[in-house]
């Protein structure tokens, strides 16, 4: 039995504008939001270390650990708007060449709407990475409970200090050196509920280490690369190397416990990384950075929608899920499902990239720097 779309996603066709843009956030004045869930803390008995990946993590994490308030160089003074035109000459802009946007509001813009719009973009971009890291720090708090294994739930508990340190570092970052925060994005904002709702521990794993930090590693890198600001470059740098560390755990975890499920359980997590990876590619429609430009959100988004140049860009932000999910098993179970999905979704052609349980000893810039000092 396979869900329907309308099931997974609330809409039948992927692509529908319409219902994409309907999703909003109504809540934007709240302070607080409470997800329920009904699930059982779990305690063992058995103490013996019997998983050697894990124990291997668990060492790594734990010498690892930076400080974001001295590791870091808050001193350093950002102008934002000579960095958003240090990034557009790298990137050429938001639209690639080929979008004609002549007919559209963007036609009439000048230098001071595109400079505000990439201002604007960075700020929503910095406010959901800082959200999303609330996720991960509730996520891995949930995990320590929950999770059966005595290695895992070690584990887990230094997730749970990396994700304070970057929703410090993300909040610190956006109120010192950017000029304005944004709410949740609805899209993120569903699939963090769906997460947190679901009582099967394995189900938490899958939402946010492998999906939604499997995402974030590939965006944080991506602006890394491209930023020439030192204080973002260094901080996203740092945080990369505990992200890379989060998606092994998922990924070294998960193996292990997908051997053991029938194809009728398998069919769950499948369908549920289908529309994890569906809620991220919505969001990445920033609906509400037009609607602050003051463009209609509807014309903004087909436009980018359109524009093949940044599809390739969003492209590559699967680049660590997929490879992550075929390490799982998940490309081939019950007949390939999922990898039929993600050919529509346009991300397979990453499925042989190197997974991040090989990778993430490469990616401890932290231990660099500790060994050249
Ligand atoms: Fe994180
Ligand atoms: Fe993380």
């Amino acid at each position: 039995m396979t869900s329907t779309n309308q099931e997974m996603i609330g809409r039948d066709e992927v692509n529908d504008l319409e219902a994409i843009l309907s999703i909003t956030n109504t809540d934007v004045d709240a302070t607080m939001h409470t997800v329920g869930a009904n699930l059982d803390a779990i305690f063992t008995w058995d103490y013996e270390r019997s998983r050697a990946p894990l124990v291997k993590l668990y060492e790594k994490a734990k010498t690892s650990q930076w400080n974001a308030s001295t590791d870091l160089d808050w001193s350093v003074d950002v102008d934002q708007e000579q960095v958003v035109l240090a990034n557009a000459s790298q990137d050429g802009g938001f639209f690639s060449q080929e979008i004609d946007l002549s007919g559209t509001p963007f036609a009439k813009w000048t230098d001071k709407e595109w400079i505000q719009l990439g201002i604007e973009s960075q700020n929503w971009t910095l406010s959901q990475f800082m959200h999303g890291e609330q996720g991960a720090l509730l996520c891995t708090a949930r995990i320590v409970e929950t999770v059966p294994w005595i290695d895992a739930k070690y584990y887990a508990s230094t997730q749970v200090m990396d994700e304070a340190r970057h929703v410090e570092v993300f909040a610190r970052y956006l109120d010192e050196k950017l000029s304005g925060h944004y709410p949740i994005n609805a899209h993120l904002g569903l699939l963090l509920d769906d997460i947190l709702a679901d009582s099967r521990w394995d189900m938490t794993y899958l939402g946010m280490q492998i999906m939604v930090e499997g995402l974030a590693l590939a965006a944080f890198g991506f602006m890394h690369q491209m930023t020439t600001e030192p204080l973002l470059k260094q901080l996203l740098r740092y945080v990369m190397s505990d992200e890379a560390r989060h998606v092994a755990f998922g990924v070294l975890s998960l193996k292990e416990y997908y051997t053991e499920l029938s194809d009728r359980e398998m069919q769950d997590r499948v369908e549920f990384a289908f529309e994890a990876a569906v809620r991220m590619r919505d969001r990445f429609l920033q609906q509400e950075v037009w609607d602050r430009m003051g463009v209609p959100v509807k014309d903004a988004v087909q436009l980018v929608m359109a524009d093949e140049g940044r599809k390739m860009f969003q492209n590559i932000l699967f680049s660590k899920i997929v490879p992550n999910c075929k390490k799982l098993g998940l490309l081939e179970r019950n007949g390939g499902w999922l990898r039929q999905r993600f050919t529509e979704l346009g991300v397979i052609q990453f499925e042989d990239w190197i997974d991040t349980g090989e990778e993430y000893a490469m990616l401890d810039e932290v231990a660099k720097d500790r060994a050249a000092s």
